[in-house]
Protein backbone atom coordinates (compact mmCIF):
# COMPACT_ATOMS: atom_id res chain seq x y z
CA UNK A 1 0.00 0.00 0.00
CA UNK A 2 1.24 3.08 -0.80
CA UNK A 3 1.34 5.96 2.06
CA UNK A 4 3.09 8.86 0.23
CA UNK A 5 0.84 11.65 1.92
CA UNK A 6 1.53 15.55 0.50
CA UNK A 7 0.87 18.20 2.96
CA UNK A 8 -0.21 21.30 1.41
CA UNK A 9 -1.05 24.28 3.27
CA UNK A 10 -2.85 27.40 2.00
CA UNK A 11 -0.18 29.44 0.15
CA UNK A 12 0.47 32.95 -1.05
CA UNK A 13 1.69 34.19 -4.41
CA UNK A 14 4.48 32.06 -5.85
CA UNK A 15 7.12 33.68 -7.69
CA UNK A 16 10.32 32.68 -9.64
CA UNK A 17 11.23 30.46 -12.44
CA UNK A 18 10.65 27.22 -13.15
CA UNK A 19 12.39 24.51 -15.81
CA UNK A 20 9.00 22.64 -17.99
CA UNK A 21 9.85 18.98 -18.38
CA UNK A 22 9.96 17.17 -21.25
CA UNK A 23 6.59 15.91 -22.22
CA UNK A 24 4.88 12.84 -20.92
CA UNK A 25 2.67 12.07 -23.55
CA UNK A 26 5.83 12.41 -26.34
CA UNK A 27 8.69 10.67 -24.70
CA UNK A 28 6.32 7.07 -24.03
CA UNK A 29 5.90 6.93 -27.83
CA UNK A 30 9.62 7.87 -28.97
CA UNK A 31 10.36 4.85 -26.64
CA UNK A 32 8.02 2.91 -28.36
CA UNK A 33 9.52 3.92 -31.59
CA UNK A 34 13.11 2.77 -30.60
CA UNK A 35 11.71 -0.61 -31.28
CA UNK A 36 11.48 0.05 -35.04
CA UNK A 37 15.54 -0.85 -35.38
CA UNK A 38 18.50 -2.26 -33.89
CA UNK A 39 20.79 -0.15 -32.25
CA UNK A 40 21.78 2.58 -29.34
CA UNK A 41 18.67 5.56 -29.32
CA UNK A 42 19.35 8.40 -26.91
CA UNK A 43 16.19 10.40 -26.28
CA UNK A 44 17.24 13.65 -24.29
CA UNK A 45 15.05 16.10 -21.95
CA UNK A 46 13.80 13.27 -20.64
CA UNK A 47 11.24 13.33 -17.77
CA UNK A 48 12.31 11.60 -14.42
CA UNK A 49 8.56 10.14 -13.81
CA UNK A 50 7.10 6.60 -13.05
CA UNK A 51 5.36 6.49 -16.60
CA UNK A 52 8.90 6.75 -17.85
CA UNK A 53 10.11 3.86 -16.09
CA UNK A 54 7.03 1.64 -16.60
CA UNK A 55 7.94 2.04 -20.38
CA UNK A 56 11.76 1.30 -19.54
CA UNK A 57 10.75 -1.90 -17.53
CA UNK A 58 8.57 -2.87 -21.12
CA UNK A 59 11.45 -2.09 -23.22
CA UNK A 60 13.97 -3.64 -21.12
CA UNK A 61 11.22 -7.03 -20.88
CA UNK A 62 11.28 -7.39 -24.44
CA UNK A 63 15.31 -7.31 -24.35
CA UNK A 64 15.92 -3.45 -24.66
CA UNK A 65 18.94 -2.08 -22.29
CA UNK A 66 17.60 1.11 -21.32
CA UNK A 67 20.13 2.82 -18.96
CA UNK A 68 19.91 6.74 -17.79
CA UNK A 69 23.45 8.23 -19.63
CA UNK A 70 22.59 11.38 -17.88
CA UNK A 71 19.85 13.18 -16.02
CA UNK A 72 17.24 13.03 -18.12
CA UNK A 73 18.78 11.69 -21.02
CA UNK A 74 18.05 7.76 -22.20
CA UNK A 75 19.91 5.26 -23.78
CA UNK A 76 17.62 2.40 -25.02
CA UNK A 77 19.98 -0.77 -26.59
CA UNK A 78 17.68 -2.46 -29.16
CA UNK A 79 18.64 -5.61 -29.80
CA UNK A 80 18.23 -7.45 -33.43
CA UNK A 81 15.22 -8.76 -34.25
CA UNK A 82 15.67 -12.21 -33.20
CA UNK A 83 16.35 -11.26 -29.50
CA UNK A 84 13.46 -9.14 -29.59
CA UNK A 85 10.44 -10.30 -27.43
CA UNK A 86 7.44 -9.16 -28.95
CA UNK A 87 4.96 -9.21 -25.77
CA UNK A 88 3.99 -6.89 -23.22
CA UNK A 89 2.57 -8.76 -20.35
CA UNK A 90 -0.62 -7.57 -18.29
CA UNK A 91 1.98 -6.31 -15.38
CA UNK A 92 2.81 -3.91 -17.82
CA UNK A 93 -0.06 -3.05 -19.23
CA UNK A 94 -1.92 -3.12 -16.23
CA UNK A 95 0.34 -0.65 -14.62
CA UNK A 96 0.29 1.94 -17.67
CA UNK A 97 -2.20 2.10 -20.63
CA UNK A 98 -0.29 3.81 -23.39
CA UNK A 99 1.81 0.90 -23.47
CA UNK A 100 -0.47 -0.03 -26.49
CA UNK A 101 1.88 2.29 -28.17
CA UNK A 102 4.23 -0.79 -28.88
CA UNK A 103 2.05 -2.74 -30.96
CA UNK A 104 2.51 -0.79 -34.17
CA UNK A 105 6.14 -0.68 -33.80
CA UNK A 106 6.34 -4.50 -32.83
CA UNK A 107 3.71 -5.08 -35.88
CA UNK A 108 6.38 -2.92 -38.27
CA UNK A 109 9.42 -4.92 -36.99
CA UNK A 110 8.79 -8.37 -35.93
CA UNK A 111 5.45 -8.84 -38.20
CA UNK A 112 4.07 -10.51 -34.87
CA UNK A 113 2.96 -8.82 -31.38
CA UNK A 114 1.22 -10.16 -28.07
CA UNK A 115 -0.08 -7.18 -25.94
CA UNK A 116 -2.11 -7.58 -22.91
CA UNK A 117 -5.41 -4.98 -23.73
CA UNK A 118 -5.63 -2.13 -21.43
CA UNK A 119 -8.66 -2.58 -18.80
CA UNK A 120 -10.92 0.41 -18.08
CA UNK A 121 -9.87 3.08 -15.98
CA UNK A 122 -10.77 6.44 -14.38
CA UNK A 123 -11.90 7.86 -17.64
CA UNK A 124 -14.52 5.46 -18.43
CA UNK A 125 -14.55 3.05 -20.99
CA UNK A 126 -10.98 3.34 -22.90
CA UNK A 127 -11.51 0.94 -26.32
CA UNK A 128 -8.71 0.38 -28.43
CA UNK A 129 -10.92 -0.90 -31.84
CA UNK A 130 -9.46 2.40 -33.95
CA UNK A 131 -5.62 1.05 -33.53
CA UNK A 132 -6.67 -2.50 -34.21
CA UNK A 133 -8.99 -1.35 -37.08
CA UNK A 134 -6.35 0.64 -38.88
CA UNK A 135 -3.69 -1.86 -38.22
CA UNK A 136 -5.73 -4.46 -39.95
CA UNK A 137 -6.07 -2.41 -43.15
CA UNK A 138 -2.54 -2.55 -43.22
CA UNK A 139 -2.23 -6.14 -43.45
CA UNK A 140 -2.42 -7.28 -39.84
CA UNK A 141 -4.66 -10.08 -38.23
CA UNK A 142 -5.92 -9.51 -34.60
CA UNK A 143 -7.42 -12.01 -32.27
CA UNK A 144 -7.99 -11.85 -28.70
CA UNK A 145 -7.83 -14.61 -25.97
CA UNK A 146 -6.89 -14.58 -22.40
CA UNK A 147 -7.34 -11.24 -22.28
CA UNK A 148 -4.00 -10.69 -24.85
CA UNK A 149 -4.68 -9.56 -28.21
CA UNK A 150 -1.97 -11.30 -30.56
CA UNK A 151 -1.46 -9.96 -34.38
CA UNK A 152 0.42 -11.35 -36.85
CA UNK A 153 0.96 -10.32 -40.52
CA UNK A 154 3.35 -11.12 -43.55
CA UNK A 155 4.06 -7.69 -44.39
CA UNK A 156 2.47 -4.05 -43.74
CA UNK A 157 1.06 -2.72 -47.27
CA UNK A 158 0.35 0.64 -47.17
CA UNK A 159 -3.34 1.72 -47.37
CA UNK A 160 -5.51 4.86 -47.33
CA UNK A 161 -6.80 4.70 -43.23
CA UNK A 162 -9.58 7.21 -41.71
CA UNK A 163 -9.82 7.16 -38.22
CA UNK A 164 -13.30 7.78 -37.05
CA UNK A 165 -12.06 10.25 -34.53
CA UNK A 166 -8.52 11.96 -34.53
CA UNK A 167 -7.16 9.07 -31.71
CA UNK A 168 -3.99 10.53 -30.30
CA UNK A 169 -2.37 7.02 -29.80
CA UNK A 170 -4.17 4.95 -32.25
CA UNK A 171 -2.65 7.99 -35.10
CA UNK A 172 0.65 7.26 -33.09
CA UNK A 173 0.54 3.25 -33.77
CA UNK A 174 -0.17 3.66 -36.90
CA UNK A 175 2.44 6.02 -37.71
CA UNK A 176 4.78 3.81 -36.19
CA UNK A 177 3.60 0.76 -38.37
CA UNK A 178 3.27 1.92 -41.45
CA UNK A 179 7.14 3.84 -41.80
CA UNK A 180 8.25 0.32 -42.42
CA UNK A 181 5.50 -0.79 -44.54
CA UNK A 182 5.40 -1.38 -48.51
CA UNK A 183 4.51 1.26 -50.17
CA UNK A 184 2.06 4.88 -49.01
CA UNK A 185 -0.01 4.75 -46.60
CA UNK A 186 -1.98 8.03 -45.69
CA UNK A 187 -4.29 8.73 -42.72
CA UNK A 188 -6.86 10.80 -42.46
CA UNK A 189 -8.17 12.53 -39.43
CA UNK A 190 -5.09 11.92 -38.01
CA UNK A 191 -4.36 13.42 -34.71
CA UNK A 192 -2.61 16.96 -34.41
CA UNK A 193 -1.35 17.11 -31.18
CA UNK A 194 2.29 18.79 -30.92
CA UNK A 195 3.78 15.27 -29.50
CA UNK A 196 2.59 13.18 -32.84
CA UNK A 197 4.50 16.16 -34.63
CA UNK A 198 7.50 15.48 -31.97
CA UNK A 199 7.08 11.67 -32.82
CA UNK A 200 6.97 12.18 -36.79
CA UNK A 201 10.46 14.63 -35.93
CA UNK A 202 12.35 11.62 -34.51
CA UNK A 203 10.72 9.26 -37.06
CA UNK A 204 12.03 11.25 -39.54
CA UNK A 205 16.01 11.56 -37.89
CA UNK A 206 15.54 7.87 -38.60
CA UNK A 207 15.33 8.19 -41.94
CA UNK A 208 11.24 7.82 -42.14
CA UNK A 209 9.26 9.37 -44.96
CA UNK A 210 6.28 11.30 -43.46
CA UNK A 211 4.60 13.97 -44.53
CA UNK A 212 1.76 16.86 -43.00
CA UNK A 213 2.96 16.58 -39.46
CA UNK A 214 0.63 19.09 -37.41
CA UNK A 215 -2.23 18.56 -40.03
CA UNK A 216 -5.12 15.94 -40.06
CA UNK A 217 -3.64 14.42 -43.33
CA UNK A 218 -0.14 12.17 -42.83
CA UNK A 219 1.08 10.70 -45.92
CA UNK A 220 3.94 8.57 -45.14
CA UNK A 221 5.51 6.86 -47.66
CA UNK A 222 7.19 3.40 -46.60
CA UNK A 223 11.14 2.62 -46.20
CA UNK A 224 13.25 -0.85 -45.73
CA UNK A 225 14.86 0.31 -42.90
CA UNK A 226 15.78 2.82 -40.12
CA UNK A 227 18.63 4.18 -38.48
CA UNK A 228 18.85 4.73 -34.43
CA UNK A 229 17.98 8.35 -32.95
CA UNK A 230 19.15 11.79 -30.95
CA UNK A 231 16.34 13.15 -30.33
CA UNK A 232 15.19 15.52 -27.75
CA UNK A 233 11.46 15.88 -26.45
CA UNK A 234 9.41 18.56 -26.77
CA UNK A 235 8.31 20.24 -23.76
CA UNK A 236 5.45 19.04 -21.50
CA UNK A 237 2.14 21.40 -21.96
CA UNK A 238 0.01 19.91 -19.28
CA UNK A 239 2.73 20.87 -16.77
CA UNK A 240 2.92 24.41 -17.69
CA UNK A 241 -0.68 24.05 -18.08
CA UNK A 242 -0.81 23.44 -14.24
CA UNK A 243 1.94 25.72 -13.45
CA UNK A 244 -0.29 28.64 -15.41
CA UNK A 245 -3.35 27.43 -13.24
CA UNK A 246 -1.26 27.81 -9.69
CA UNK A 247 -0.59 31.24 -10.40
CA UNK A 248 -3.82 32.24 -11.85
CA UNK A 249 -5.27 30.88 -8.07
CA UNK A 250 -2.44 32.08 -5.63
CA UNK A 251 -1.38 35.11 -8.13
CA UNK A 252 2.48 36.15 -8.42
CA UNK A 253 4.75 36.03 -11.28
CA UNK A 254 6.26 33.13 -12.84
CA UNK A 255 9.02 32.42 -15.69
CA UNK A 256 7.85 28.93 -17.69
CA UNK A 257 11.55 28.48 -18.98
CA UNK A 258 10.69 26.13 -22.42
CA UNK A 259 7.01 26.38 -22.41
CA UNK A 260 5.68 27.20 -25.75
CA UNK A 261 2.88 29.47 -26.82
CA UNK A 262 2.39 27.40 -30.04
CA UNK A 263 2.03 24.46 -28.44
CA UNK A 264 -1.05 25.31 -26.00
CA UNK A 265 -2.45 28.53 -27.88
CA UNK A 266 -6.09 27.78 -26.94
CA UNK A 267 -5.20 26.95 -23.11
CA UNK A 268 -3.49 30.74 -23.12
CA UNK A 269 -6.32 32.26 -24.84
CA UNK A 270 -8.76 30.66 -21.89
CA UNK A 271 -5.93 31.81 -19.22
CA UNK A 272 -6.10 34.93 -19.98
CA UNK A 273 -10.01 35.27 -20.81
CA UNK A 274 -10.09 34.56 -16.62
CA UNK A 275 -7.90 36.91 -15.69
CA UNK A 276 -4.45 35.33 -16.50
CA UNK A 277 -1.75 37.73 -17.79
CA UNK A 278 0.44 35.37 -20.08
CA UNK A 279 3.39 36.99 -22.21
CA UNK A 280 5.56 35.37 -24.50
CA UNK A 281 9.32 35.79 -24.25
CA UNK A 282 12.50 34.22 -25.82
CA UNK A 283 12.99 31.71 -22.82
CA UNK A 284 9.41 30.47 -22.56
CA UNK A 285 5.90 32.12 -21.24
CA UNK A 286 5.72 34.96 -17.75
CA UNK A 287 2.93 34.05 -16.24
CA UNK A 288 1.39 37.04 -13.79
CA UNK A 289 -1.85 37.07 -11.98
CA UNK A 290 -3.45 38.65 -8.79
CA UNK A 291 -5.29 35.35 -7.41
CA UNK A 292 -8.82 36.94 -8.57
CA UNK A 293 -10.38 34.78 -11.45
CA UNK A 294 -13.36 35.19 -14.16
CA UNK A 295 -15.53 32.73 -14.61
CA UNK A 296 -15.18 31.59 -18.75
CA UNK A 297 -16.84 28.49 -20.30
CA UNK A 298 -14.46 25.77 -21.55
CA UNK A 299 -15.35 22.83 -24.04
CA UNK A 300 -12.23 20.07 -24.41
CA UNK A 301 -11.75 19.46 -28.06
CA UNK A 302 -9.32 17.22 -29.93
CA UNK A 303 -5.56 19.69 -30.42
CA UNK A 304 -6.15 22.35 -31.52
CA UNK A 305 -8.90 22.76 -28.83
CA UNK A 306 -8.31 22.88 -24.93
CA UNK A 307 -7.00 19.57 -24.01
CA UNK A 308 -9.16 17.20 -21.77
CA UNK A 309 -5.87 16.96 -19.50
CA UNK A 310 -5.90 20.54 -19.00
CA UNK A 311 -9.79 20.24 -17.30
CA UNK A 312 -9.38 19.44 -14.02
CA UNK A 313 -7.08 21.34 -13.33
CA UNK A 314 -9.73 24.28 -15.19
CA UNK A 315 -12.12 23.20 -13.34
CA UNK A 316 -9.71 23.87 -10.19
CA UNK A 317 -9.44 27.20 -10.76
CA UNK A 318 -12.72 28.06 -11.93
CA UNK A 319 -13.98 26.70 -8.47
CA UNK A 320 -12.99 29.77 -6.54
CA UNK A 321 -13.79 32.22 -9.82
CA UNK A 322 -16.16 34.89 -9.16
CA UNK A 323 -19.33 33.15 -11.12
CA UNK A 324 -20.60 30.54 -12.89
CA UNK A 325 -18.73 28.58 -15.53
CA UNK A 326 -19.69 25.57 -17.75
CA UNK A 327 -17.25 22.83 -18.59
CA UNK A 328 -17.89 20.40 -20.70
CA UNK A 329 -15.82 17.52 -21.89
CA UNK A 330 -16.06 15.81 -24.81
CA UNK A 331 -13.62 13.02 -25.38
CA UNK A 332 -13.66 10.85 -22.21
CA UNK A 333 -17.24 9.91 -20.50
CA UNK A 334 -16.11 9.09 -16.78
CA UNK A 335 -13.32 11.95 -16.03
CA UNK A 336 -14.80 13.46 -13.62
CA UNK A 337 -13.55 11.81 -9.93
CA UNK A 338 -11.88 14.42 -8.85
CA UNK A 339 -15.09 16.47 -8.61
CA UNK A 340 -16.07 14.23 -5.83
CA UNK A 341 -12.88 15.53 -3.30
CA UNK A 342 -13.05 19.33 -4.83
CA UNK A 343 -17.16 19.32 -3.14
CA UNK A 344 -15.15 17.67 0.07
CA UNK A 345 -13.05 20.79 0.05
CA UNK A 346 -16.30 22.97 -0.32
CA UNK A 347 -16.44 23.23 -3.58
CA UNK A 348 -19.81 24.49 -5.57
CA UNK A 349 -19.63 21.91 -8.53
CA UNK A 350 -22.31 19.58 -10.22
CA UNK A 351 -22.43 17.73 -12.68
CA UNK A 352 -24.84 16.89 -15.90
CA UNK A 353 -23.90 14.08 -18.73
CA UNK A 354 -20.95 15.63 -19.71
CA UNK A 355 -20.77 18.78 -18.55
CA UNK A 356 -19.91 20.43 -14.88
CA UNK A 357 -21.52 23.48 -13.60
CA UNK A 358 -18.71 25.34 -11.53
CA UNK A 359 -20.37 28.27 -9.18
CA UNK A 360 -17.31 30.26 -7.79
CA UNK A 361 -17.14 30.80 -4.01
CA UNK A 362 -15.14 32.26 -1.91
CA UNK A 363 -12.99 29.90 -0.49
CA UNK A 364 -11.92 26.03 -0.39
CA UNK A 365 -11.31 24.23 2.89
CA UNK A 366 -8.57 22.18 3.14
CA UNK A 367 -9.33 18.16 3.63
CA UNK A 368 -8.08 14.87 3.74
CA UNK A 369 -8.34 14.37 -0.56
CA UNK A 370 -7.40 11.45 -2.60
CA UNK A 371 -6.09 11.58 -6.37
CA UNK A 372 -7.64 9.79 -8.78
CA UNK A 373 -5.28 10.07 -11.59
CA UNK A 374 -2.45 12.10 -12.91
CA UNK A 375 -3.94 15.26 -13.82
CA UNK A 376 -6.69 15.02 -11.24
CA UNK A 377 -4.26 15.22 -8.55
CA UNK A 378 -2.55 17.76 -9.95
CA UNK A 379 -6.01 19.77 -9.70
CA UNK A 380 -6.35 19.03 -6.16
CA UNK A 381 -2.58 20.21 -5.44
CA UNK A 382 -3.75 23.69 -6.77
CA UNK A 383 -7.08 23.20 -5.02
CA UNK A 384 -5.41 22.81 -1.76
CA UNK A 385 -2.86 25.67 -2.26
CA UNK A 386 -5.82 28.13 -2.52
CA UNK A 387 -7.88 26.29 0.27
CA UNK A 388 -8.16 27.53 3.65
CA UNK A 389 -6.11 25.35 5.90
CA UNK A 390 -4.78 22.06 5.06
CA UNK A 391 -5.15 19.72 3.29
CA UNK A 392 -3.49 15.83 3.17
CA UNK A 393 -3.70 14.25 -0.86
CA UNK A 394 -2.95 10.54 -1.03
CA UNK A 395 -2.59 9.02 -4.52
CA UNK A 396 0.76 10.41 -4.73
CA UNK A 397 1.64 7.89 -7.22
CA UNK A 398 -0.76 9.16 -9.64
CA UNK A 399 0.77 12.29 -9.47
CA UNK A 400 4.44 11.00 -9.52
CA UNK A 401 3.56 8.89 -13.20
CA UNK A 402 3.43 12.28 -15.09
CA UNK A 403 5.15 15.30 -13.14
CA UNK A 404 8.84 15.42 -12.17
CA UNK A 405 9.22 16.39 -8.30
CA UNK A 406 5.90 18.72 -8.85
CA UNK A 407 6.08 19.45 -5.03
CA UNK A 408 9.74 20.55 -5.01
CA UNK A 409 8.96 22.37 -7.81
CA UNK A 410 5.97 24.14 -6.59
CA UNK A 411 7.78 24.48 -3.30
CA UNK A 412 10.48 26.32 -4.62
CA UNK A 413 8.45 28.95 -5.69
CA UNK A 414 6.99 29.92 -2.09
CA UNK A 415 4.04 26.81 -2.02
CA UNK A 416 3.62 25.06 1.31
CA UNK A 417 3.82 21.46 0.27
CA UNK A 418 5.70 19.18 1.75
CA UNK A 419 5.79 15.33 0.98
CA UNK A 420 5.65 12.95 3.74
N1 LIG B 1 -11.16 5.95 -28.70
C1 LIG B 1 -11.93 4.89 -29.18
N2 LIG B 1 -11.28 3.85 -29.78
C2 LIG B 1 -9.94 3.82 -29.92
C3 LIG B 1 -9.16 4.89 -29.43
C4 LIG B 1 -9.83 5.94 -28.82
O1 LIG B 1 -13.15 4.90 -29.06
O2 LIG B 1 -9.43 2.84 -30.49
C5 LIG B 1 -11.84 7.09 -28.05
C6 LIG B 1 -11.49 7.17 -26.58
O3 LIG B 1 -12.27 6.30 -25.79
C7 LIG B 1 -11.75 8.62 -26.27
C8 LIG B 1 -11.31 9.31 -27.57
O4 LIG B 1 -11.33 8.29 -28.57
O5 LIG B 1 -13.11 8.86 -26.07
C9 LIG B 1 -9.96 9.97 -27.54
O6 LIG B 1 -8.98 9.13 -27.04
P1 LIG B 1 -7.50 9.09 -27.58
O7 LIG B 1 -7.27 7.78 -28.24
O8 LIG B 1 -7.16 10.32 -28.34
O9 LIG B 1 -6.71 9.12 -26.22
P2 LIG B 1 -5.39 8.32 -25.94
O10 LIG B 1 -4.57 8.31 -27.16
O11 LIG B 1 -5.71 7.01 -25.30
C10 LIG B 1 -3.92 10.34 -25.22
C11 LIG B 1 -3.14 10.76 -24.00
C12 LIG B 1 -4.09 11.15 -22.88
C13 LIG B 1 -4.98 12.26 -23.38
C14 LIG B 1 -5.70 11.83 -24.67
C15 LIG B 1 -6.52 12.93 -25.31
C16 LIG B 1 -1.13 9.49 -24.15
C17 LIG B 1 -0.30 8.40 -23.57
N3 LIG B 1 -2.30 9.67 -23.56
O12 LIG B 1 -4.70 9.21 -24.83
O13 LIG B 1 -3.29 11.63 -21.81
O14 LIG B 1 -5.92 12.59 -22.39
O15 LIG B 1 -4.75 11.40 -25.66
O16 LIG B 1 -5.71 13.98 -25.69
O17 LIG B 1 -0.73 10.16 -25.08
C18 LIG B 1 -2.66 12.00 -19.53
O18 LIG B 1 -1.61 12.48 -19.92
O19 LIG B 1 -3.00 12.03 -18.31
C19 LIG B 1 -3.57 11.35 -20.48
C20 LIG B 1 -4.57 10.59 -20.10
Amino acid sequence: MESTKLIVSQSGPLYGTVRIQGAKNSVLKLMAATLLCEGEHLIRNVPEITDVAIMSELLSSMGSKVTWKTPNTLSICTPATKDLIPVASYELVDKMRASIVVLGPLMARMKRAQVSLPGGDDFGHRPIDMHLDALSHLGCTFSVSHGYVSGVCEELIGQDIVLEFPSHTATDNVLMASVLADSVTTIDNAAREPEVCDLVAMLQEMGAKVEGAGTSHLRVIGTKSLTPADHEVIPDRVEAATFICAVGVLGGEVQLDGARNDHMDMLVRKMRKMGVDITENSSGLLVRSDGSVRATDVSTLPYPGVATDYKPMIVAVLSVSDGVSIVTENLFSGRFRYIDELRRMAADIRTEGHHVIVRGVNRLSGAPIKAPDIRAGAALVIAALVAEGQSEISGVAHIDRGYERLDEKLRALGASIERE
